[in-house]
């Protein structure tokens, strides 16, 4: 169900609010099994990963920490360049501690690349990738996630934490935009 007064923006649902968080009970067995006995820190990266974040932590049936980066990537707004800056760092070191990467969606893979490589060089015990969305046909760079929810065609989606413009990120579910929005 979308409010009455987006549902005109929006071409489709393409995955609903209840498809969504069977796929994350999912993946939250996948890790609960594969962590054991282990510790994990979910690290996010604002803004479009919050909602996969709170509703994965709180699926978890096990102890988990929580940290967040805030990036904006220099160049053209509408495609990822890939060349990122820190806007906000994480508060915890990760020297020994076993990360799992939470994100929106891997769109070209260039900031999640990005990403990943930095991470990696602050000496963590290990570092995986979940993520909810996957476009294979727009990838440019393949950064191999452990986790995947869903792949999806290349198209604009907007919901569960993704936005146009700071819009429609509150909605439950994730739906194509329509082009009359954009163009
Ligand atoms: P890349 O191309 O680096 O993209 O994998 C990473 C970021 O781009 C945003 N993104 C989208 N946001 N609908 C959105 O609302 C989309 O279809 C979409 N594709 C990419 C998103 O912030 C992602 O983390
Ligand atoms: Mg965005």
């Amino acid at each position: 169900m979308l409010p009455e007064d987006v549902a005109s923006e929006l071409e489709k649902v393409l995955l609903s609010e209840e498809e969504i968080a069977a796929k994350l009970a999912e993946i939250a067995r996948r890790i609960e099994a594969d962590y054991e006995g282990r510790d994990l820190l979910l690290i996010a990266v604002l803004k479009g990963a919050v909602m996969v974040m709170a509703d994965l932590a709180r699926e978890l049936k096990r102890p988990v920490e929580v940290d967040f980066m805030a990036v904006s990537s220099y160049g053209a707004s509408t495609h990822s360049s890939g060349v990122v800056r820190i806007v906000k760092d994480l508060d915890i070191s990760l020297e020994g501690r076993n990360v799992l990467i939470v994100e929106d969606i891997i769109d070209s893979g260039l900031t999640l690349h990005w990403l990943k490589q930095n991470l990696a060089s602050r000496n963590p015990a290990s570092i995986e990738v979940c993520a909810l969305l996957r476009k294979p046909d727009a990838m440019k760079v393949d950064v191999d996630p452990r986790y995947v929810g869903f792949d999806i065609p290349n198209e604009f989606v907007v919901g569960y934490g993704l936005d146009y413009a700071e819009r429609y990120r509150n909605l439950r579910s994730i739906a194509v935009l329509a082009p009359h929005v954009y163009s």
